[in-house]
């Protein structure tokens, strides 16, 4: 019988990974192309139904293919959309299905590299799917279980993803350190204390060296929500007046209406034949009805995903720059929106002074003082915006900053974890 064969899963809302057991230890496979990363994207072409992943997904959208874009389905697990269905041509799947799809699509990825049918799994999973609501958290997990037996693996661990960040620092330590771990991906902002040295590589039992984990449900995916709600948003009416038949009093515009097309992952629930006719019936009542017209024609045109993919760019643009243009001329022709990074900062004050709280928290549950700290581990696409590492960087004076693998390091970290719980000793380091 062919031997049975281990992997490390990170299903990320924006990217995932794989880590297989290699020739040198354990590393991450090839998912697309050459990259070792996957986007959690997949796209359902219309004209033969077969779903497409990654960036040809994001391409195939961007190219106008007809069919239908989904991102951040990993935000789905937890509420109360998991379990709804929605119809694609004549087809209905649910949440699960979905993200059973890409799941599908990673094992292969893992059994191609790996060169067997890989039946082990660590799982990864934010240490709150869902803030303040156990019930929902452990309902999270069971689905995310459920969906990978339902692929084929049958021996399924979970761990916390900081944890992973920190068996992939590990790797590199040459003496014990206390280690802040902090992970801000897309969805989610991870925090823990651990202790780390080369010692402990072997060790199978780590319990012991972890001081402490936390989790905000914040991530890149609010960021751009926020962003966009503050940036574009207003161009397509949020913020504007309607006056009522028959009252001489203006109120607001209603705004879940932006909030569901600033939000990844709902963005086709504005696909619907009411949705159209209530955006009709708001443009005769709206004072600036071009405004909502311009809302109706990007729901119409199906072009929401297109809006936010150009609010991510200009987010990650303001990574590296003072000021970046959102160019929406596939909303109208010439419209664009200049922004700044106070814009950007201004946009998500209230999310950082919670990153800081929740790193505060994390800090006092260690016992530890910020001094205490020799190292800060960054990982997770959000560690690139200068205000969100200031605050993630902030209480801890003497640590050294190390820049880890932006998005390998928790799928790296899984696949030592998955060699620790399923392979033989000298699997368990990476390549
Ligand atoms: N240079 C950059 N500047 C700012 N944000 C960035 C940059 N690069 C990527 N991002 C953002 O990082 C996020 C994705 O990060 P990552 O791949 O670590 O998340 P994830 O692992 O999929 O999510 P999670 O772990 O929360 O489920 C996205 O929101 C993306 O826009
Ligand atoms: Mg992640």
């Amino acid at each position: 019988m062919e031997a049975k064969s281990f992997c490390g899963l990170d299903f990320g809302t924006s990217n995932s990974t794989v880590a297989v057991p290699g020739r040198d230890g354990v590393e991450l496979a090839p998912l697309e192309g050459g990259s070792r990363t996957l986007p959690s994207s997949i796209f359902f072409d219309f004209a033969n139904g077969a779903p497409v992943f990654g960036r040809a997904a994001i391409d195939a959208y961007v190219q106008g293919v007809d069919g239908r874009l989904m991102r951040s389905l990993k935000s789905v697990l937890g509420t109360a959309l998991m379990d709804e269905t929605t119809r694609i041509k004549t087809k209905t799947y649910s949440f699960k299905d979905i993200i059973g799809l890409i799941v599908a699509r990673l094992k292969r990825a893992a059994d191609e590299a790996s060169g067997r049918d890989v039946t082990q799994v660590v799982l990864g999973r934010p240490v709150h799917f869902v803030d303040d609501d156990p019930a929902a958290d452990r309902r999270a997990q069971d689905a995310l279980e459920e969906i990978a037996r339902a692929q084929g693996f049958t021996e399924i661990a979970f761990q916390y993803e900081p944890i992973a960040a920190a068996l992939a620092y590990e790797q590199k330590v040459r003496r014990e350190e206390y280690a802040l771990i902090a992970d801000i991906g897309g969805g989610t902002s991870d925090f823990s204390v651990v202790r780390v040295s080369p010692e402990g590589r072997a060790r199978a039992d780590r319990a012991s060296d972890v001081l402490a984990s936390k989790g905000v449900h914040i991530g890149g995916t609010d960021i751009d929500r926020l962003f966009s709600m503050k940036s574009v948003m207003p161009l397509l009416g949020l913020g504007g007046d309607m006056r009522l038949p028959f009252s001489d009093k203006a109120i607001s515009v209603p705004n879940g209406f932006f909030v569901d097309l600033a939000t990844w992952h709902r963005i086709n629930l504005l696909y619907t034949p009411k949705v159209a006719r209530d955006l009709a019936e708001l443009a005769r009542y709206a004072l600036a009805p071009e405004r909502i017209a311009r809302l109706a024609e990007v729901i119409e045109s199906r072009r929401g995903h297109s809006v936010a993919l150009a609010v991510e760019d200009a987010k990650i643009a303001l990574s590296s720059a003072g000021a970046a243009t959102i160019d929406l001329s596939e909303v109208e022709s010439g419209l664009s929106v200049a922004v700044s990074e106070e814009t950007l900062h201004g946009a998500i004050v209230d999310q950082l002074g919670a990153l800081s709280r929740t790193l505060q928290e994390t800090l006092a549950a260690s016992g530890l003082s910020g001094e205490r700290i020799d190292a800060v581990f960054l990982t997770g696409g959000s560690t690139a915006i200068p205000a969100v590492r200031a605050a993630v960087t902030g209480l801890t004076p003497q640590a050294t900053i190390v820049e880890g693998d932006m998005f390998g390091a928790v799928g790296l970290g899984l696949g030592l974890d998955a060699a620790r719980k399923f392979g033989s000793d000298n699997a368990m380091r990476a390549a």
